[in-house]
């Protein structure tokens, strides 16, 4: 099977879907799949890297994909290419997939190792589907509706799933007005409604520090999302879609707790230091545990999710189950939960990779 590992990306996330892929590239069995390793740079090239071994974060340096990490992939649409057609010369007006996308070399599958915009958000969704070309994850809808914190939440309530307050500043809105901050309370989380890797989030616990707080998630995203503080457990659970068309998977639960010097589960927290301890299985009753995935698998088929995603809640001191957010593509690192709650039910790294390739193939 030829497999084609699409990183990098022009996201704040790009050096960790680097990582990500590092990982992913790493457990692809050569005795079953045939990997073209594709890159991203930041500016958007396509390249195919010469070396892929410097994907892992080392003494807190990131990994990058530049335009010089190896020969530019041409894609259609690209000025080296002329203008993308997407009609059969002898039948204009026809609307054909975009063949000239082989420049993928003629793969089987694409996995998108991306993590948020232009990458887990529907766009390389869209631009995959216009090639014919299978890939892992889900569709352009999901992707989307996923990647928004604000319609993540409607979507997730309308199919009965609990939600913390919340309030949107749209492009153009300035601030929180009185009566909203008195419905969110305080504390607040201020963050991109748009974006993941806890970029351009900040905690606020007192008002004179939103406007500080909505410029630097309007520096990731012009649409902010104001979210009320939960006073509870940070919990996640891994969804697989279902094998030959069944319901889908739910994982053991990790609970996730800062334990230092950090304010919330921050960019560094996740990535670069030693402030967080995971329990894998989280520890968590039974009626509890089978609530999130109850919860969990039901988020998955509201907005529509393929292939896998990951879902996070806060379990309230009272016991109520809240949603965070769906990633659709989820940190994929050799430490990341996804895999780690996988492996806890018995699905190894390797064996996982291969399901999910399998799994769009199918
Ligand atoms: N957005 C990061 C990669 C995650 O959800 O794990
Ligand atoms: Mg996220």
């Amino acid at each position: 099977i030829r497999v084609a590992v699409v990183f990098g990306g022009r996201s704040t996330e790009h050096a960790i879907s680097c990582v990500s892929a590092g990982g992913i590239l790493a457990a692809l069995d050569p005795a079953e799949f045939d990997v073209l390793p594709v890159g991203i740079a930041r500016d958007g090239r396509w390249v195919l890297p010469a070396d892929t071994a410097p994907l892992a974060i080392v003494d807190r340096r990131l990994p990058e994909v530049t335009a010089d990490s190896g020969p530019a992939l041409v894609l259609p649409g690209d000025p080296a290419h002329g203008p993308l057609r997407l009609e059969p010369a002898d039948r204009p007006g026809v609307v054909a997939p975009a063949r000239g996308f082989a420049a993928l070399g003629g793969v089987d599958v694409v996995f998108p190792v991306l993590h948020g915009a232009y990458g887990e958000d529907g766009t390389v969704q869209g631009l995959l589907e216009l090639a014919g070309l299978p890939y892992v994850g889900s569709g352009v809808l999901a992707s989307a509706a996923a990647m928004d914190k604000e319609f993540t939440k409607r979507l997730a309530q309308q199919a009965g799933i609990p939600v913390g307050p919340y309030a949107v500043l749209r492009p153009g809105t300035a601030t929180l007005d009185g009566p909203t901050r008195q419905r969110l309370g305080l504390p607040v989380f201020v963050k991109p409604c748009r974006a993941g890797s806890s970029h351009g989030i900040s905690r606020v616990a007192d008002w004179a520090d939103l406007d500080a707080a909505v410029a630097h998630a309007r520096a990731v995203d012009p649409k902010v999302i104001v979210e009320a503080g939960i006073a509870g457990r940070e919990v996640e659970c891994g969804v697989l879609e279902g094998e030959s068309g069944g319901v889908p998977e739910a994982s053991p639960l990790a609970e996730v707790r800062v334990v230092a010097g950090h304010d919330f589960y921050d960019f560094e927290a996740k990535y670069l230091d030693d402030s967080c301890e995971y329990d894998v299985p989280a520890r968590l009753g039974a009626a509890v545990t089978a609530r999130v995935q109850e919860l969990a698998r039901t988020a998955f088929t509201a907005l529509d999710c393929a292939g896998l995603a990951r879902v996070d809640f806060f379990v309230t001191d009272a016991g109520e189950v809240l949603l965070n957010e769906v990633n659709t593509m989820p940190g994929f690192t050799p430490t990341s939960m996804f895999p780690r709650m996988w492996a806890a039910a018995g699905l190894e790294y390797p064996k996982l990779v291969a399901r999910l390739v399998h799994t769009a193939l199918a």
